[in-house]
């Protein structure tokens, strides 16, 4: 390609910013992600930011990004703070090793939440089910206002919990549980070390690294402990080599051959809790905000669900491919409200993307989330039509493009946990559905979206009313 046409980075656009500080004071509130998107509005797909002068490629050009997520391990990697940041917490696992480490890691975990062993795990997400479902009903009869988000945040704790290392909690049925307060403690934390522009904490331990600290302490002590029960249990019963019952027994066969430290199992341990729990709760919070102001798709996910299966919770795995209308409702919830709306990368090497010179250590944010409501992508891109995803479905196919959707990211790090997600997912909201109606308590408009570590609708209030069961 003539040199004439390559863009280096120093010519792309950039917001209006101060001088000294770049555009930090801007970014440096708590919705990052809405202070992206209005950048992009402003200087268009792709420009500059800077921070104190660290300089950030921004990118909501989908061919790029995806370019981008493909050219990983070799051409790019996650910010390498990221890895800092989550290494100085004692975690080592598959989010922030890169690399040869990094396929180290990623082969047992992918294989342990293959299709294959979420059929596995089906009776732990069919309990658990259960469970909220007999709670909703409590809550239904004495027509209680429901905080959904955190509903769902004890269903998706749980069966992460159990699936991740065999620990069975009830936070469900808000029976207290110190390991869930902590990581409630962490979580939060990492997002605001990530994104900090000095590490304070390095320097002076303020109240809530100390509580981090503290927190991080008995995370480690209870998951260390399940370690050695899960190497017991497998000495003294063979057969749990050939079907592991957790991630965790998983990880310690597979140790045999990939040869994990029990500090990098602690890590994918840790890591599974981390990518897993708010990620799929939220997901679930942000398909309630849309069932609860659209009657009529309630109302097709029940027929649905009558036509499929008999009792009150498709009892088994093999319901899930034919529950066609409620994944499409959850593809449809993460089209519009994805709850990673942007990734982090950075360059191993120099590169060349679309024209873009990216010299090695660049710094790139992906913002992802704009292009999946671009009327060139979706048509009506802003209505909440589940029907663009059934297959001759509408209309909406002549416009219809899911190659933008990166709600799980994409390339080789694409996530491994997306088959669980769904599963729990389209469970759930096919059982809420054949059992009540939701009725949303408060104006649509002051549902916001809020991003702590990842974006969630803050101030969503339903009550469930009964369906007379036909
Ligand atoms: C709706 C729910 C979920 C969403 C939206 C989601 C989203 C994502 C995204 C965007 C990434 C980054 C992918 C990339 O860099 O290309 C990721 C990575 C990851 N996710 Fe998920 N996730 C969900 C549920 C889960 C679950 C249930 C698990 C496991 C229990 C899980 C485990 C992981 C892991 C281990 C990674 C790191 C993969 C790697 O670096 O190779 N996720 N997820």
């Amino acid at each position: 390609m003539p040199d004439s046409q390559l863009i280096e980075i120093e010519k792309l656009k950039s917001p209006k910013g101060t001088f000294l500080l770049g555009h930090l004071p801007q970014f440096n509130t708590y919705n990052k992600h809405q202070v992206l998107e209005r950048w992009v509005e402003e200087c268009g797909e792709l420009f500059k930011i800077h921070f104190v002068g660290k300089e950030f490629v921004v990118s909501a050009n989908p061919d790029f990004n995806n370019k981008m997520l493909r050219l990983r391990p070799e051409s790019f990697k996650r910010f390498s703070k990221i890895d800092e940041i989550l290494k100085e917490m004692g975690v080592d696992g598959v989010f922030n090793a890169e690399g040869d480490k990094w396929k180290r890691h990623r082969k047992p975990t992918a294989e342990a939440l293959s299709v294959k062993n979420v059929n596995t795990f089906y009776p732990i997400i069919f309990d658990k089910t259960k469970s909220i479902l007999e709670k909703f009903k409590n809550y239904s009869q004495q027509k209680t206002v429901v905080d959904v988000q955190k509903e769902f945040m004890a269903f998706t704790i749980d069966i992460t919990t159990e699936i991740a290392f065999g620990h069975k909690l009830d936070t469900i049925n808000n029976k207290s549980n110190s390991f869930q307060k902590h990581l409630e403690v962490i979580f939060p934390m990492i997002n605001e070390r990530v994104t900090a522009p000095i590490p304070i904490w390095r320097y002076f331990k303020r109240g809530k690294d100390k509580t981090l600290d503290n927190s991080l302490k008995s995370i480690e002590k209870v998951i260390y402990a399940f370690i050695d029960d899960a190497k017991k249990r497998i000495a003294e019963n063979p057969k749990l080599k050939e079907q592991p019952s957790n991630f965790l027994e998983a990880l310690l066969v597979e140790n045999n051959e990939v040869n994990f430290t029990d500090k990098e199992i602690y890590g994918n341990v840790f890591t599974m809790l981390l990518a897993g729990e708010d990620t799929t709760s939220n997901s679930l919070s942000w398909i309630m905000f849309y069932l609860a102001q659209h009657p009529e798709i309630v109302i097709k996910v029940r027929e649905e669900a009558r036509t499929l299966y008999s009792g009150d919770i498709p009892n088994d795995y093999k319901y899930i491919d034919g529950l066609k209308y409620a994944n499409a409702v959850t593809q449809e919830a993460m089209r519009l409200k994805p709850t990673t709306p942007q990734l982090y990368l950075e360059s191993n090497e120099d590169v060349i993307i679309n024209n873009l010179c990216i010299p090695k250590g660049t710094s790139i944010i992906l913002q992802n989330k704009v292009a999946q409501t671009q009327d060139h992508h979706f048509s009506n891109p802003d209505s909440f039509i589940p029907e663009r995803w059934l297959a001759g479905g509408c209309p909406m196919h002549e416009n219809h493009a899911p190659n933008v959707i990166r709600a799980f990211g994409g390339g080789a790090r694409y996530c491994p946990g997306m088959h669980l997600a769904k599963t729990e997912m389209i469970v759930l909201i096919s059982t809420l559905c054949k059992h009540f109606d939701f009725k949303l308590e408060v104006k649509p408009e002051t549902i916001r979206e809020r991003f702590e570590f990842t974006m969630y609708p803050e101030n969503l209030k339903v009550t469930f009313v009964p369906v007379v069961s036909e």
